[in-house]
């Protein structure tokens, strides 16, 4: 859960590394740093905060050099101060490290490095490896790094340098992310693709128990046990711009607007005509969809939000039990899962380390599992046997809104895929499907238009205690998301809730003024949750309202309605999340807050 990156080539190192890491800062702001090497010394520059206050000290302080390392960190062991950002140095000053991912050992070979005499400067869990490094070392980089790993356990991506080996840097991939990235007479390092697209399309995924050696004229990539392996990059079509503001004043908001284009682009080349879904990756045996038997879904956070949204879909469109579970509880029960199970495990990184390990497991008990995700080459799509990817570009902001509209997308598809293989759904319920899905970028256009009239609404909500997210089926699935979204940008205290649920307990809390959203477009629901719409209201509750523009009821209850174009109930998710994530980047930006960066959050959660 943090950011690396290296470079090593003609350019000035300093600007290569911070303007990489500028792109990585969502993977962890709360102190950056790096280090270049430069007439056979390491300089090393670094500073709690964020990446503003390194660029801060390197404007007092340059550094120069052609070779370097860089990191932005999100705080496991040690608080987010000087001594414990990264990079860290070895007692000689010779070596130097960062490391994205947690060392489980580090008591003990802290306390073994001590008593040999080795000098610790911070908390953190990582210097023991450099430390490591430097005890191993006898003349040959790669081969020190090898010894240290193997006595380290854990997770990490880590990138070593050494003045004793100038223009030479080694990195090492276990769980966390690694790529190295290929220019004219340079080579990059880097936790995710976005960070080095300014420089390099060409791109090499490092897997896990691989190490890399880089120099300018390129990378050779080796297994622990020091097999080299041959494999060719591939060409990535994002372009950097993609990873830019764009005008915007946040990514966040940003990514809202791009939304119809990612709806397209998911759909893109993959809607038949006759309504069936032909998906690249989605590969499954003869027979198999005839005779699934369960589909069990396993994500975190938002993408478990639109997991909720699929598991409806999915129930629907196939016919037969479909679970689902946030990945962190899966992993640690004993779920019947088996062969005749399909895992779905969503998630946009494809990196967050519990998903995996779901996955991981759901494979080992015998089913098969497909990856939805968004980042191509990601670990999770190269553990699934199929893939299907969304297709939302980098989603920078921590916040996550593109990807969720994406996956919700990719939910569709696999309902037409499936149902249509198992003959759950109709040729003629397809076309309908696939004509209303094809009409939804239009429409998500439509919805952006109210963003004027949700600022307004947001300047009344910034600030109060509580809030409630209310809706019944698909709708409270869309209210679990609004929620999550609404509290990690603006603090406040946010629940979603079936509206059914309210009078088993929560309405004690509602009270003159309590903001109360309300999602409100199940047609065969519809008269339940206004009856909960107005349990809230003859409470005194300040309600936001999100119907379709033809509701004639909805005004009669609700003290502001956001409207949305119609569509089938079954695709509404899609529509009815945009005026939420508004809501949410319009009560932050009220309140002051760091909207692409929120405290103690980062983009993606690589450690357990
Ligand atoms: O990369 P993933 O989709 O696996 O990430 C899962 C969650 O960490 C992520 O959705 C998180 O909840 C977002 N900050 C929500 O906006």
């Amino acid at each position: 859960m943090c950011g690396i990156v290296g470079y090593v080539g003609p350019r000035n190192a300093q600007e290569v590394l911070v303007s990489s890491l500028r792109r990585l800062e969502y993977r962890g702001y709360d102190s950056a740093g790096i280090a270049i090497t430069g007439n056979g010394r390491i300089g090393v520059r670094k500073s709690a905060g964020k990446l503003q206050r390194l660029d801060d000290v390197l404007a007092e302080q340059p550094l120069t050099g052609n070779v370097g390392i860089g990191h932005t960190r999100w705080a496991t062991h040690g608080v987010p101060n000087d001594l414990n950002a990264h990079p860290h140095l070895d007692s000689s000053g010779d070596f130097v490290l960062v490391h994205n991912g947690i060392i489980e050992n580090f008591l003990p070979l802290k306390e073994q490095l001590l008593e040999e005499g080795h000098r610790f400067r911070s908390d953190t869990d990582t210097e023991v490896l450099v430390h490591l490094v430097a005890d191993e070392y006898d003349g040959d980089l790669i081969e020190a790094v090898r010894r240290s790993i193997g006595r380290a356990k854990g997770a990490y991506a880590l990138v070593v340098m050494s003045s004793r080996e100038p223009g030479r840097i080694v990195a090492a991939r276990m769980i966390s992310p690694l790529v190295v990235g290929f220019g004219e007479g340079e080579t990059f390092l880097a936790s995710d693709i976005p960070a080095i697209l300014p420089y390099t399309r060409s791109v090499l995924v490092i897997n896990d128990g691989e190490m890399v050696d880089i120099t300018p004229d390129g990378a050779t990539v080796q297994t622990m046990a020091g097999e080299v392996i041959e494999r060719e990059p591939m060409e990535v079509s994002w372009d950097a711009g993609q990873a830019e503001k764009g005008g915007y004043p946040h990514f966040m908001l940003k990514e809202i607007y791009e939304q119809p284009g990612v709806i397209e682009e998911t759909l893109r080349g993959r809607l038949q005509p006759d309504g069936t879904a032909v998906l690249e990756g989605v590969d499954l045996p003869d027979g198999f969809v005839a005779g699934l038997d369960k589909v069990w879904i396993t994500a975190c956070g938002t993408a478990y939000h639109a997991g909720l949204v699929g598991r409806d879909v999915l129930e629907k469109a196939l016919r037969i039990p479909i679970e689902i579970d946030y990945a962190h509880e899966l992993r640690y029960r004993d779920p019947l899962i088996r062969r005749g199970t399909l895992t779905i495990a969503i998630s946009q990184s494809g990196e967050t380390a519990d998903t995996l390990a779901a996955g991981r497991l759901a494979t080992e008990l015998g089913s098969r599992m497909l990856a939805l995700t968004n980042v191509v080459g990601s670990t999770l799509s190269r553990d699934a046997a199929d893939i299907l990817y969304t297709r939302a570009g980098p989603e920078i902001a921590v916040a996550s809104t593109k990807a969720y509209t994406a996956m919700l997308i990719g939910t569709y598809l696999l309902a037409l895929r499936l149902g249509v293989d198992r003959g759950t759904v109709t040729r003629d319920g397809a076309v309908q499907l696939a004509g209303e899905l094809r009409a939804l970028p239009d429409k998500a256009n439509r919805v952006l238009r109210m963003d004027a009239d949700i600022a307004a609404i947001a300047g009344r909500i910034a600030g109060i205690d509580d809030i409630y997210f209310i809706g019944r089926g698909l709708d409270y699935a869309v209210a679990t998301e609004g929620s999550l979204k609404l509290k990690e940008i603006s603090y406040m205290h946010s629940e979603a809730m079936p509206a059914g649920e309210l009078k088993h307990g929560t309405l004690a809390l509602i009270t003159d003024g309590t903001p109360v959203v309300v999602v409100l477009t199940q047609s065969h629901l519809y008269d339940k949750t206004i009856s909960g719409l107005q349990e809230v209201k003859a409470r005194g509750a300040n309600v936001v309202a999100v119907a379709y523009e033809d509701d004639t009821e909805v005004a009669k209850y609700a003290d502001h309605v956001l409207r949305i174009p119609r569509t089938i109930d079954f695709l509404s998710p899609v529509l009815s999340i945009i005026p939420l994530q508004l809501l949410a980047y319009h009560v932050a930006k009220e309140l002051g807050h760091d909207i692409d960066m929120p405290r103690n959050l980062a983009k993606s959660v690589t450690v357990e």
